[in-house]
């Protein structure tokens, strides 16, 4: 039985993800308690977009693509997360304490320790001076739409907050659309969630949404249900515990301000393939994982196919298991690294996953920028219930040069994989490597390895939120 899920009450950005071609991040820090609580129960709990709404946008969206029109509807829209600090602020100091790694928050000493990140002196000034009590996301589909909705706003809320940071991403134009900054397609695998993801072959594979796309119990990623069990992945773990009933129906964002430096990223792998001989388009493939079309190395190992990247029956129906030799996909590439399917347990592999949400930022390349001059990148972003058993579990994965252990050279040797060579980040900044960017396919046993001395993307700001349910917004938190 599929579990019923309160989509009414739970934000819209968490299970199914607000309609965004903008998003604004507002940062802000409560001034007036009486005065945000009265603004938030007067003006904006009523605008918050539910996960009903988000799901019902999206069906509306197909629709429309089916029948061939053109233009998007504005379908603005609207959540919310505190901080343990806007916890503190709305219940007083006696509130239970949540997630473990929530309350440590992302900029605590231990946090950036355990994930090698840069020092704060480095991230953005405003997140280093005044507390950060929530955050506000802010939907639309064109920027004046945006802007008009995030002025009023700010202007129900008054003195009752001021504003630290506010930024707003947006998707890249034309025909990069669909993808980030290094100009690979994203967003395309996504845990399914029972009683929210519908199967597409119910008799056949009941336990998957689109073909590949495993569907786990909600708990993993909303307060208050049962989540993945331990040992089976197909059943449901024990009944949730939470620290305080009003959690139900919440969940825990991360956020990542991650600079991208794409000039250089071009020019490291044109040097670096020229060096192995190979394609530069396919050195980046062996470290993303996916071709830029969104092609899985697993399923074109020499070259891209878009037809495959672009088709979503097609596009994540592979596993890793049978490729124990690295030879079409390396270990270290990417998305073999933060979500290593069956080279993991099968009921392991389903326990460390995350709902992605995030939107690119700032300003295409421009002509003659051949060292990064305009800040751009992801402003990651992803829901969980377990801080750190799912993201912080991914991000330590993708700083492990020896994850995932075990494997073996074709003359039976141990490999260590290396670092993930998108996101992985060594201590103290210092270089990483990646084994075999050049493919031994379909054989060969030529040794290759890529030295990669700066990073390629830079933390610049990080948060960690909870994603209240409306209930908790209207009752315990107001
Ligand atoms: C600027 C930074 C990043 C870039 C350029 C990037 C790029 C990509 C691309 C191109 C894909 C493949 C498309 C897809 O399956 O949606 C992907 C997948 C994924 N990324 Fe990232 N990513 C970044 C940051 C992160 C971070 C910080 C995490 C988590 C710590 C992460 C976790 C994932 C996961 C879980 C997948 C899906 C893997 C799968 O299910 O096969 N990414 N990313």
């Amino acid at each position: 039985m599929a579990p019923m899920l309160d989509l009414d009450d739970i934000q819209g950005d968490v299970p199914v993800g607000l309609q965004k071609d903008f998003e604004g991040f507002i940062f802000f820090k409560i001034l007036d308690r009486g005065a945000f609580k009265l603004a938030l129960r007067c003006d904006v709990i009523g605008r918050i977009t539910s996960a009903r709404r988000a799901r019902a946008r999206e069906l509306e969206i197909l629709r429309r693509k089916r029948l061939g029109h053109a233009g998007r509807d504005p379908m603005p829209g609207l959540n919310l997360g505190f901080t343990k600090d806007g916890l503190t602020q709305l219940l007083g100091p006696q509130r239970p304490t949540l997630d473990p790694a929530f309350e440590r928050g992302a900029d605590d000493p231990k946090t950036t320790a355990t994930l090698h990140d840069p020092d704060r002196s480095d991230w953005l000034k405003e997140f280093l001076g005044d507390r950060i009590d929530g955050v506000f996301l802010v939907t639309a589909h064109d920027r004046p739409l945006l802007t008009f909705h995030r002025n009023q706003l700010v202007g129900f809320l008054g003195s009752g907050i001021s504003l630290i940071y506010s930024e707003i991403g947006n998707r890249r134009p034309g025909r990069e659309r669909r993808n980030e900054h290094f100009g690979f397609r994203d967003g395309i695998s996504q845990p399914g969630i029972r009683g929210v993801t519908p199967p597409l072959r119910p008799g056949v594979a009941p336990d998957e949404g689109l073909p590949g796309q495993d569907l786990l119990w909600p708990g993993e990623f909303v307060l208050g249900y049962a989540g993945q069990h331990s040992t089976d992945p197909h059943k449901p773990g024990p009944e949730p515990q939470m620290m305080a009933p009003w959690m139900r129906n919440g969940s825990f964002m991360v956020f990542r301000r991650l600079e991208q430096k794409v000039p250089e990223f071009r020019a490291f792998v044109r040097q670096q393939a020229a060096r192995l001989g190979m394609d530069p388009e396919l050195l980046m493939a062996r470290m993303v994982g996916r071709w830029k079309s969104g092609a899985p190395l697993e399923r074109a190992p020499l070259r891209d196919d878009p037809a495959l990247g672009g088709d979503d029956r097609r596009n994540n129906d592979f596993g890793f298991g049978d490729d124990e030799l690295q030879r079409r996909c390396p270990y270290a590439a990417h998305i073999r690294k933060v979500y290593p399917r069956d080279d993991l347990d099968e009921a392991e592999a389903q326990r460390h996953r995350i709902i992605r949400a995030g939107i690119p930022f700032g300003p295409e390349v421009a002509a003659g920028e051949t060292v990064t001059r305009h800040s751009r990148g992801l402003m990651f972003v992803c829901y969980q219930t377990s801080i750190e058993r799912q993201f912080e579990y991914i991000q330590r994965h993708a700083n492990d040069p020896s994850f995932v252990g075990g494997k073996r050279r074709p003359d039976g040797g141990t490999v260590t994989p290396g670092h993930d060579p998108i996101i992985g980040q060594a201590p103290g900044n210092g270089a990483r490597s990646m084994d075999e960017p050049y493919p031994n396919y379909p054989a060969g046993n030529r040794r290759t390895t890529l030295e990669i001395p700066s990073q390629f993307v830079v933390l610049t700001a990080a948060g960690y939120f909870f994603m209240p349910s409306i209930t908790a917004l209207r009752t315990v938190l107001t």
